[in-house]
Order: C-alpha cells, then structure tokens, then sequence
C-alpha cells in the first residue's frame, strides 16, 4: 500500500484546485522524527499562489480534511502532519507480506528486459583476489536485486584468458614446470612459475624474447602453446570453480577475453569505415579529446589489439546476442577511465545503446590495513580467507548451541555469509577493511546477526506452535511500530538498491530490520495468550520472510537454527 496516495486523497479536496495529485504526491515528505508523524505536507510552496503564511494555509487545509482513516492529523507551523492508523497499518503490511511471502517486494520494472552482468572476471593462471571477491559477490547480488525488480540478468565472467602473461606462463612451465605438479595444485603451482619467470627475466631478460616468441606461436594457433594455453585455463577454471561453490555462486556464461580473437578485425574495420582511427607514433588509436579522455589504443605498432579492443568486440557481441537493455560492467574504480573511453568510443561509432552501458566501480578491499595485489607476493587466497571464517563461525556455534544438528552446514553459511554481508554492507565505492574476527561477529553491523535474528524469529515460530490461521491482525503495542514500519519499507527498498545499482542499501535495511525486531522483541512477550498472540506472531513471520529474502538478495543463507 502506498500511503502518500491516501494522503493525496485526503488533500486532494482542500488542494485540488492549485496542484495535481502527482504535485501533492512530490511534495509529500517523510519527517525526520516519528513525533512529527510519519508524513509531513509542507506547505509554505503554497505561500505565493495563495498569499497567506503557511501556518495558515495549514490551518485552513486542515479543516477540509477527511482524518478519520488516520490516527491524527495535524498543523505544525509550515507543515501538515499525518499520523497513521498504525493497528490498520500494520494489519495491512502483515496481511500482505502473509499472502505475497518470498514475493513481497517484487516489482516488475524490468519488464523482462536482459542484463547482462560482466563479473568477476579473474585473469587465468593467478588466484582470484579479493578485488575480485567484491567483483564476484557485488554483481551476484546486483543480478538478484535486478530479477526481483522484473530484469533478467546474464552473468558473464569475462575471464582473462588472453595476453602476454600467456607467453611468460608457457616459457616458465616449459623450463621449471611438471604436468602432476599443477594438475596436483593448479593455481599456486601456476603463480608460482609466473613468480619465478618475473624473479629471473630481471637478470636474463633474454627470458622476455622466449616469452614473446610463445605468445606469437599461441596467437598464430601453434599446436603445442594452444594446447598447454587449454589446459592452464581449464585447470584454473576448476579451481576457481571451487570457490565459486563455496560462495554459492553461478554463471551464465565463461565467455571470457580469448572468446572475442576472431571478432576485433570487424571493429578495427568499422572504426576504419567511420574514419576514427588515427595513428599516433606508428599505433592505431581513436581521438576522444572532446570527451576530455586520453585517446583510446586500439591497435599497438606490431598490430597486437588491446584490452579495450577486446572489450569493443565484447559489447557489440553482448548487445547483438542479447538485445540489453542495460549493460554491467562490476569493475574496481581503478578502471574507471576504461570504461569511459570504451563508452566513448562506441558512442563514437554511432552506436546509442553505449549510454545503457554502466560500469559499477567499487573500492579496495584492505586486509588488517594492508593492500593486497599479486606481484608481490602479499597474495590472499580467498580460499583461505573463507576456510578461516567458517572455522571462526564453527568456533562460535560451539560457545553459543553446542547441540546444534548439522552445525557444519550451518557454519559454512554463517562463514561464508558473514564475508559476503560484510562486503556488501558497504557502499560499494568506499574502501574497507577486512577483520576478520569482526566480520563473523554474532553482534554488531554483521552477517551472523541478521542470520541470528531471523534464526530467533523461526525459533519463536517453533515454540509457538501450529497456528490454525492468522485471522487477527491488529497489534495495538507500540512497540511493535519501528519493525511494522520497516517491514513496509522493504519494496522502496528493492527499487531503491536496483535504481543505485546498490547492494548495500539491502545490507543496511536488513541490518536495521533485524535491530528493530529484537528490540521489539526484548520489550515485549510474543507468546503470551492473549488475543493479540496471533498478530504478534504473524509480525515474528513476516520479519522472518523479510530478512529471509533481503539475505537472499545479498547472495546470504538463512539457516532455521544457530
Ligand atoms: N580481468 C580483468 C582484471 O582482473 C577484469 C575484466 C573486467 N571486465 C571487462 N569486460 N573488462 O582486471
């Protein structure tokens, strides 16, 4: 139910007149303290058309309106504030949620319209970093927030699986390397040859013309570099795959930078064709000086094509395969001049549909205060990173319910969950730090608390019993207002996230859920038998479907019990 609407209709006979619905409807505010009512009509932008002061304009509107289906209505100098009938309320928001349940909050904005979601996206032979866990987890969440508001997202992983790194790999496995030593441990064996080919080339750089004349051999389609080319990059692609199922995660497509070799001469051509290419010190580039951007690098001097090649051939390949409507890009900030050349560039070509492109930049992941990358050697497995929260999580759940059945499953969802919500529970373009300790914390801005919370809720559930029906909605506890209030919130909260492109927005809303309902919780007795008993538990219910759904969103379990 949308209660600005009832409040147009109750203005409506006294502004009529002046405004429309739809002005009444953008003027109305939420006040900031609830005692100011839960909407306010300003009504000092009437002052001029009128030519009274606005404490009496509000004085005269009041007069002509119909309170009677709210609780009050009052004048407060400039202002006219409503207060709802908070039983009609909250009977209303828990019928609804009652009857829609895991759909309550779903809209159909996106009117099936595709989106593809680039994400993730590790570059083969490394380990997945933790910049590319939030590229990972970000774009995960984001293709569950655009499907709950009517899109059907399409989640790419556009692996880095072409380049020069392919040349060194191949030189380093060819002197140093044994085929059972990677099958035995293919990524760290991988980095480790990378290391070492990047340890060595300093003293015989002679190991760089080697590397350059594999990576030619790979390009040209030699047998032997194009098969080891296969097997780092299915061998890779497993061990990602691994922790892609310990964060629970899928894709739709592993079309990554190789898939797109045959499919740049046609954009070389067409920039040819439109006479964009310029060359610039013997290389092939595109001019974008009037949008103040550095001119993109299409081609190099030896005619070797570029990322942003790659990247050009990928989105006209992305908007012929899918017809998008919008296109993702879950991408650090670091690349942000990327994407605004490749924006640019296709905007250039002539093609309109580049402004339905959109890169979601995100910050850095700190561990402990330090800055992680690959070359120098502070590589964090992510792996790692998730084995040890869940192992926190387990220590936990022993402390708190050491009769727990099936407390390993549970300890995986509460670990792994506890990392993805502390991820997402940041705006996703600040920088964080990662302690672990504090992020599989039970209390506080956590995972495991909103997990906890909801596991209280079903626990109440259980205790209570079989109910016949929910036939009494009414709770006349004021208490119990905040969690009926957020419980309304949640389908602006769904548009809200999707319009931001803003996982967080989700993570803060179940944060303050949860926080609403364990305080109505501790101030009052839910299973006492009066004739309240059903509506307080059909409130515990619907905080239940709610934080259960808003964890889904973020990609985060809800285990019944922990
Ligand atoms: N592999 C790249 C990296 O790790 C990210 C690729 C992002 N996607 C894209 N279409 N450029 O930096």
């Amino acid at each position: 139910m949308d209660y600005k609407k009832m409040i147009v209709a109750a203005l409506k006979p006294a502004l009529g007149e002046y405004l429309s619905d739809s002005e009444i409807y953008g003027k109305i505010e939420i006040p900031k303290e609830s005692k100011m009512g839960d909407y306010a009509f300003p009504t000092f932008t009437l002052a001029k058309v009128l030519r009274k002061a606005p404490q009496m304009i509000a004085n005269e509107v009041i007069e002509k309106i119909d309170q009677s289906q709210f609780e009050k209505v009052e004048a407060a100098g400039p202002y006219i504030n409503f207060f709802l009938d908070k039983t009609a309320f909250g009977a209303e928001v828990l019928e609804t949620i009652l009857a829609q349940k895991e759909n309550y909050g779903s809209n159909d904005e996106g009117n099936n319209g595709n989106v593809p979601i680039d994400m993730s996206s590790p570059n083969i032979a490394k380990p997945i970093s933790m910049g590319h866990l939030r590229s990972t987890v970000i774009g995960n969440s984001l293709a569950l927030i655009m499907n709950k508001n009517g899109y059907n997202p399409i989640k790419i992983n556009h692996l880095g699986d072409w380049g020069t790194q392919f040349g060194k790999l191949i030189t380093a496995y060819k002197l140093w390397g044994s085929e059972s030593e990677v099958k035995a441990d293919p990524i760290n064996k991988l980095l480790e040859y990378y290391v070492r080919f990047h340890k060595e080339d300093v003293e015989k750089p002679e190991l760089d013309d080697i590397a350059r004349d594999w990576f030619k051999k790979l390009e040209d389609g030699d047998e032997e570099a194009t098969n080891l080319w296969k097997w780092f990059r299915e061998e890779s692609l497993k061990s990602f795959k691994q922790i892609y199922d310990k964060l629970g995660i899928t894709f739709d497509s592993y079309k990554g930078e190789a898939f797109y070799n045959d499919k740049m001469d046609e954009i070389v051509q067409l920039l040819e064709d439109k006479g964009l290419l310029k060359e610039s010190q013997g290389a092939q580039v595109v001019d974008l000086e009037k949008y103040n951007l550095n001119p993109a690098l299409i081609k190099k001097t030896d005619g070797a094509t570029l990322y942003i090649t790659r990247d050009l051939a990928a989105a006209l390949y992305r908007y012929r395969t899918y017809n998008f409507v919008q296109s993702l890009y879950v991408v650090g900030a670091e690349q942000t001049n990327h994407f605004k050349q490749l924006k640019a560039v296709l905007k250039e070509m002539g093609f309109e549909w580049s402004d339905d492109i959109h890169h979601i930049q995100f910050g850095l992941i700190t561990l402990n205060g330090k800055k992680l990358s690959t070359r120098s050697g502070r590589v964090v497995l992510l792996d790692e990173v998730l084995n040890d929260a869940v192992d926190l999580a387990q220590k936990q759940i022993n402390e708190k319910n050491p009769e727990l059945e099936g407390a390993d499953e549970v300890a995986k969802e509460v670990g792994v969950g506890a990392v993805i919500f502390h991820d997402l529970k940041n705006e996703r373009t600040n920088s964080f730090d990662f302690n672990l300790e504090e992020v599989v914390r039970f209390e506080g801005e956590t995972g495991p608390y909103v997990q906890y919370s909801r596991a209280r809720a079903e626990s109440i559930l259980r205790k209570a019993g079989e109910i016949a029906e929910f036939d009494q909605l009414e709770i006349s506890d004021s208490n119990a207002w905040d969690t009926l209030k957020a419980l309304q919130e949640f389908p602006n909260i769904v548009k809200r996230a999707a319009d931001q492109y803003e996982p967080s927005v989700i993570a803060k809303y179940a944060l303050g859920l949860a926080k609403a309902f364990n305080k109505y919780y501790a101030n009052s007795k839910i299973l006492t038998d009066d004739n309240e008993r059903t509506a307080r538990l059909a409130l515990v219910k619907s905080v239940s479907i709610v934080l259960e759904e808003a964890l889904r969103l973020l990609g985060v379990k809800s285990p019944d019990e922990m």
